[in-house]
């Protein structure tokens, strides 16, 4: 893993391909420092995967097919029975780092089939890569084109509150909540932003309000406590956030507080969106089956690296929530936006598609 700071000019990207090569932006360094990291084992991509240097739903798909095209290139097998062997066991590796986004094994899977599919070693290794530079081309294209439905629901002068980060810096380049708001802004609506802060990681003082500010969009900060104020005294006027898992019942698994803000949103008749890719589907769930990842209590006990909690204290810290439908107005994706009841409108999506 070699790291190398750059400078940006344009609109963030942030998983790229390159010489063999996966080269990322290191999320935990932002907003202080812009630094890539390059990738040339899947068990470093791994790592980055659990640790954050990497997060968002459909960025840690598209990470995890190119750890296993990584993982291809660096399998010294001679057969395809043994690459698949070794593909497999990388698989598993990659897919344990985070189990509430179904994107990981969405991208995972899709790799797994192309490789199965080919003939030989040389082959596989081919399709492997070819099929993960594909994956991270589609998602950009795919948010642009939720960008463009999503856009229809936002009029000029909108004030748009957002959670956590849904934006470039969570897929490869775009983002999807994000995405729409950047698409808004780009059919000539005004718009402007209201990021909260989102603890314990702070993806929306770090993430969104970096990437909005670097894209010239107007945004603003408030701690997370400030939801209930900023809507009560009339500053918000529609919400949007991105999605980790989507059931086919509308339920809603995003980043934690999503709930309070939604509930929030409700309380006061402000319209709650949801902005995310079919690939973050998991039509086979029920509510009960899905597993919220507990990360570490020290995301708690202190920010950064400075301690604001007592010694010893215990912690309770979930990295994900649910959103029940009744809570939400519409969820946006690339083939368009469904709406309640989302049973049926979903299903609808799913055979558009
Ligand atoms: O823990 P994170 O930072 O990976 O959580 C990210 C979120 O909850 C996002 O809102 C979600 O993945 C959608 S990203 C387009």
């Amino acid at each position: 893993m070699k790291e190398e700071t750059t400078t940006l000019h344009s609109s963030l990207r942030t998983i790229e391909w390159k010489d063999n090569k996966l080269v990322m932006i290191d999320q935990t360094k932002l907003p202080n420092e812009l630094v890539f990291v390059e990738f040339t084992d899947y068990n470093d991509v791994a790592n980055a995967i659990r640790t954050l240097v990497v997060r968002g739903a459909p960025a840690i798909g598209v990470s995890g097919a190119f750890g296993l095209a990584l993982a291809a290139l660096q399998s010294k097998s001679m057969t395809k029975e043994e690459l698949i062997e070794d593909l497999e066991k990388a698989r598993k590796i990659l897919f344990e780092t985070r189990p509430t986004a179904v994107n990981l094994k969405w991208g995972l899977e899709k790799i797994m089939k192309v490789a199965n599919e080919g003939d030989n070693v040389n082959e596989i290794k081919e399709l492997v890569v070819q099929t993960a530079k594909k994956m991270a081309e589609d998602d950009v294209k795919i948010n642009m084109a939720m960008g463009k439905h999503g856009s229809e629901l936002f009029n000029d002068n909108d004030t748009i509150m957002t959670h956590c980060n849904a934006g470039a810096l969570a897929t490869v380049a775009y983002g999807t909540a994000l995405g729409v708001i950047r698409a808004t802004k780009e059919s000539g609506k005004k718009i402007k932003v209201i990021a909260t802060e989102t603890r314990p990681v702070q993806q929306g003082s770090r993430l969104t309000a970096f990437e909005l500010k670097h894209d010239g969009i107007d945004v603003t900060l408030i701690p997370d406590t400030a939801v209930g104020y900023t809507m009560a005294q009339g500053l918000v006027n529609k919400v949007i956030v991105g999605a980790d898992r989507i059931l086919r019942t509308g339920h809603v698994y995003n980043k934690i507080g999503t709930y309070q803000v939604a509930t929030m949103a409700k309380q006061h008749g402000i319209p709650f969106y949801v902005a995310a890719p079919l690939s973050t589907f998991d039509l086979q769930s029920n509510p009960e089956d899905v597993i919220i990842e507990q990360r570490n209590g020290s995301e708690v006990t202190g920010i950064g690296d400075k301690k604001t909690a007592p010694d010893g204290i215990n912690v309770i810290n979930p990295a994900f929530d649910m959103t029940p439908p009744e809570l939400i107005s519409g969820i946006i994706t690339e083939k368009g936006i469904a709406k309640a009841p989302f049973g049926e409108s979903i299903k609808k999506l799913f055979e558009a598609n």
